[in-house]
């Protein structure tokens, strides 16, 4: 405890110090989430805030594809990663080349990218959407370009949970995210059983399944929405464990129930290693300035549509 109090002490010093703000992420760790961030939310509200901040540097707590939107959204900025290994199984799973195979194979269907990419893949694309507003930009999409199907990637569950919403035929690409994917629908079972009357909220990540046996599904900024408006006794966030961790102090009529998954990337930003960036002003993110320029439009794309 002494030593987490040491590093929370410096880093809001050298936050006022180097003019710095932190973004943090829903899976961030609490000490992280309630002492040092500046802004929490899902990938949606830091892409938005990260347009509106008037800071000279903006630390991403978070992984690495959250660093690289902020960027480019920023590009005059000192964007820092606390940890450049921080991935994600999503943004792995597909490279620029596999875009423009897509393109070719698919002529005149617009290609739609989960903020969960690199902003090399981002380069290749028309739009960009998160968890929180898939449904809606894949029908934009293909209104724009007048056609009844998309190309949606790289997740197939989240493909196949925003098909379940809409008339639009999607073709999905064959990525999962390592932690969601490994929910079941038996897990689902059991913790009806075992907890009656509680509230299954699951993130569009799980597979199609999953979420169809749960009680509500969206963002993480949604699920914890929900929770605030609803006020059930009991909650499973079917998500990363840190979620409940951090809304539980503001949720203290629920009871939040596991199962949840760790996500190993999250995890790699911590309080020491945010401290060490803002001290030695490491890693930066820095972006091909063709590559940058490009895969910006469907970022804006996406944060233009209300
Ligand atoms: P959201 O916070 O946008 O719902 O995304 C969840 C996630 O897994 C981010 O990596
Ligand atoms: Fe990627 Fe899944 Fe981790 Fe989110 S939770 S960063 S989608 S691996």
């Amino acid at each position: 405890w002494a030593l987490m109090h040491e590093d929370v002490t410096a880093i809001r010093a050298l936050k006022r110090a180097r003019n710095a703000i932190i973004l943090a992420h829903n899976y961030q760790t609490p000490e992280i989430y309630h002492a040092v961030a500046d802004i929490v939310g899902d990938s949606l509200a830091l892409a938005r805030e990260a347009t509106t901040t008037s800071a000279a540097v903006i630390v991403v707590a978070g992984v690495h594809f959250m660093a690289e939107t902020a960027k480019l959204l920023n590009p005059g900025k000192t964007v820092l990663t606390p940890d450049s290994r921080a991935g994600c199984s999503l943004a792995d799973s597909i490279t620029p080349a596999d875009i423009r195979a897509l393109r070719a194979a698919h002529p005149g269907i617009p290609i739609i990218a989960y903020v969960n990419t690199s902003a090399a893949v981002k380069a290749e694309v028309d739009y960009c959407c998160t968890s929180a507003n898939a449904r809606r930009i894949v029908e934009h999409a293909a209104h724009a370009a007048g056609t009844t199907t998309v190309i949606m990637l790289p997740d197939r569950f989240l493909a196949a949970n925003t098909a379940r919403e809409t008339e639009i035929t999607i073709i999905p690409w064959t990525g999962a995210c390592e932690v969601h994917e490994r929910f079941t629908e038996a897990d689902i079972a059991q913790v009806r059983a075992q907890y009656p009357g509680v509230t299954i909220l699951a993130h569009p990540e799980c597979p199609e399944p999953v979420v169809a046996a749960s009680d509500f599904s969206g963002s993480t900024a949604a699920l914890a929405a929900y929770v605030t408006e609803h006020r059930p006794a009991r909650a499973a966030l079917i998500t990363e464990c840190s979620m409940a961790d951090n809304i539980a102090a503001a949720n203290p009529a629920t009871e939040f129930v596991k199962p949840c998954n760790l996500c190993p990337h999250m995890k790699r930003i911590t309080l020491a290693n945010i401290r060490h960036a803002l001290e030695t002003m490491t890693e930066t993110i820095d972006l091909d300035p063709g590559i940058l320029a490009r895969a910006r439009i469907p970022v804006e794309r996406m944060l233009a549509i209300p």
